[in-house]
């Protein structure tokens, strides 16, 4: 068993895509054990995107991030990592696979519904951003 951070970026909720973007997630066989509604500060969205702070888009990312209510997931399952990257879609929904989340839902290359962790190690990193042990059911 393995688990993922997703979260349900501001232009999701600002869509209303909550449910419809979950929907994909329990269809798929993703179990949902961690979840709450987060808007993250400036400083916040930087701390979380850190690994990208040398980029172009950084600013303008967490800018974005910043903007609104957004929601905190973890989700659990046989190679929930990859399972849930290949659900998202490409981060460019122009380039994502029919039937993505991302292709289905996202507005352009930046406001693209969701975020994955990509590998084990920053998916521990960062559901412990989010979330403490006691609030995720086991
Ligand atoms: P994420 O981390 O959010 O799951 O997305 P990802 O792995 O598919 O893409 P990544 O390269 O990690 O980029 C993180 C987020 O930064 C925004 N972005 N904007 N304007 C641009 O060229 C650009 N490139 C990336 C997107 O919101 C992307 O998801
Ligand atoms: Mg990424």
């Amino acid at each position: 068993m393995e688990q993922t951070l997703s979260i349900i970026k501001p232009d999701g909720v600002a869509n209303s895509h909550i449910g419809d973007i979950i929907k994909q997630f329990e269809s798929s066989g993703l179990k949902i054990v961690a979840m709450k509604m987060i808007h993250l500060s400036k400083k916040e969205a930087r701390g979380f995107y850190s690994v990208h702070k040398a980029r172009p888009f950084f600013d303008s990312l967490t800018d974005f991030m910043s903007s609104g209510p957004a929601i905190a997931i973890v989700l659990e399952g046989e190679d929930a990592i990859a399972r849930n990257r290949e659900l998202m879609g490409a981060t460019d929904p122009k380039d994502a696979a029919g039937g993505t989340i991302r292709s289905n839902f996202a507005t352009d290359k930046e406001k693209n519904a969701v975020h994955g962790s990509d590998a084990s190690e920053t998916a521990v990193l960062e559901i412990a951003y989010f979330f403490s042990k006691l609030e995720i059911v086991g």
